[in-house]
């Protein structure tokens, strides 16, 4: 399978190093971590060429800011804005980071969390649907929204693997004091859930967040690879890597 890759003219950077270990980090994400979850502080168009994963498994920032009532800017990627707001699409401007990581990851498997104003990325061959069993903000109506779109991407053996599995995933958005510092963190039950149903080999997450798909591959017994621009995410990654396993 043909991966998109650096021009034979642009400088080759060097390796990545380890945000847990600061050991420099191998293509298939070698460093000093010995429970195999490699974290990288950087931005994800940087540093995905020079990896070579197998699963790319993704939540990416959808770019939507709006103005609460209040007049305090909140991100509300993956909610639903309310009033004029509510009438907008999200359009290419809003989905370009997402893209260009599907781009440059190529043909191998991927999926990618999705939002329901914003276009399906290319090559989408089935869409998972994640109930969160609770209300979010925003609405039409009597209707609030209460789900997530999750994309199935180059997905081997689409036809020919004996599916019994159903396309809506329940698990209860996270709430209260459970819930790691970070806007948008994913329940380690849904994460669990789509990991354990990947091909073998090593997850790679370019929008790592909080890290909820390191801990999930962690408690797994899975290889992975994060990448998080931001500082202050890498560290509650890394915090929320120390605990042991939590099950086998
Ligand atoms: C939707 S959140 C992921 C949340 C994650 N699934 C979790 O459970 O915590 C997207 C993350 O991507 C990060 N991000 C945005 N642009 C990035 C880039 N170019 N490279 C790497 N990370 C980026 C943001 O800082 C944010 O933490």
């Amino acid at each position: 399978m043909e991966r998109a890759g650096r021009l034979k003219h642009e400088p080759k950077p060097k390796s990545p190093a380890c945000y847990r270990c600061h050991s420099p980090v191998t293509p298939r994400g070698e460093c000093g971590c010995r429970d195999g979850i490699c974290l990288i502080h950087a931005d994800g168009r940087d540093v995905l060429p020079l990896l070579e994963a197998d699963i790319m498994v993704t939540d990416p920032p959808y770019g939507i800011h709006h103005s609460s009532r209040s007049g305090n800017e909140v991100a509300v990627v993956g909610e639903t804005a309310t009033g004029r707001d509510a009438k907008r699409v999200l359009t290419a401007e809003h989905t370009s980071i997402r893209d260009e990581i599907v781009m440059i990851w190529g043909d191998l498997p991927a999926i990618v969390f999705g939002h329901w104003r914003a276009p399906r990325p290319e090559g989408t061959m089935m869409r998972l649907v994640w109930d969160k069993e609770i209300f979010g903000m925003g609405g039409v109506g009597q209707w609030r929204p209460s789900d997530e779109e999750i994309y199935i991407l180059n997905w081997p053996n689409p036809k020919n693997n004996g599916g019994n599995h159903g396309s809506i995933l329940r698990h209860k958005a996270l709430r209260g004091k459970n819930r790691p510092n970070h806007p948008t963190p994913k329940p380690i039950g849904l994460m669990r859930e789509l990991i354990s149903n990947c091909p073998p080999g090593i997850i790679l997450d370019p929008f790592a967040g909080s890290g909820t798909t390191g801990r999930a591959c962690k408690d797994l017994g899975r290889r992975c690879i994060m990448i998080e621009i931001k500082e202050i995410y890498c560290r509650i990654a890394a915090n929320r890597l120390r605990q042991e396993v939590f099950f086998a």
